[in-house]
């Protein structure tokens, strides 16, 4: 079984968890599978807050109404991938650049429920390139920064978020202590997010495996 058929699965998994109100919904090409499933029971639910222009897009485009967070105070359920989980659900996400928007639905959210393949899953957050989103003035001095934390940065050109920032990926990271590397990062000036979510890491991990769709709860 490919990976983009390990996607789909935990995207469809990801099902069970829509109740109904107005749900968070991430960004990426395993999200973009959960939202086709989406719309198959759209009717459940009265809506979407989207953490990215491309999934506001998608979803419209299947009928599914698109809010605003601030119209709609908390949500109930966050559905989206990442690029790297540990096993404590802490993430590495940010492939797409949506890592703020995608940090905000998180936040909040009630339950934060992360699909992928298994081959996200490992031992140690890092091997993935930490994308980090900069304002763009702070460019050179954030990358000098995260040199000094022993990274590799690089800046992803001729690349702007729906933010209108910068995204400086950056290699040669262990990330043996997440939430102490997020805050570190976080607090560089001209950071505006890195993209670890360990101060509020996934609940629910779904993991599609060639032996079908594995959740841990
Ligand atoms: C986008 C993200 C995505 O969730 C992450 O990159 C995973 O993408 P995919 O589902 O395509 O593997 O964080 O900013």
């Amino acid at each position: 079984m490919n990976q983009d058929a390990m996607k789909k699965q935990a995207a469809e998994a990801a099902l069970n968890y829509v109740e109904g109100g107005v749900i968070g919904v991430g960004t990426g090409s395993t999200v973009n599978h959960f939202i086709d499933a989406l719309a198959t029971v759209k009717s459940r639910i009265e809506g979407a807050v989207s953490s990215s222009e491309a999934s506001s897009v998608r979803l419209a485009a299947h009928g599914i109404p698109v809010f605003d967070l601030n119209a709609v105070g908390a949500l109930s359920l966050y559905v989206d991938g990442a690029d790297e989980t540990n096993a404590q659900f802490q993430l590495i996400k940010g492939g797409g650049g949506a890592l703020t928007r995608e940090k905000i639905v998180a936040a909040a959210s009630q339950k934060f429920v992360c699909i992928g393949d298994e081959t996200k899953l490992v031992k140690v957050l890092g091997a993935f390139p930490l994308p980090v989103e900069v304002i763009p003035m702070a460019r050179s001095y954030v990358a000098r920064e995260l040199v000094k934390l022993g990274g590799t940065p690089i800046w992803r050109e001729g690349f702007v978020t729906d933010n209108g920032n910068v995204i400086l990926d950056v290699r040669h990271l262990e990330i043996t202590d997440p939430i102490q590397m997020e805050q570190q990062i976080n607090n560089l000036a001209g950071v505006v997010t890195v993209g670890i979510f360990a101060l509020r890491p996934a609940d629910v991990l779904i993991l599609g495996t060639p032996d079908g769709a594995k959740t841990v709860d």
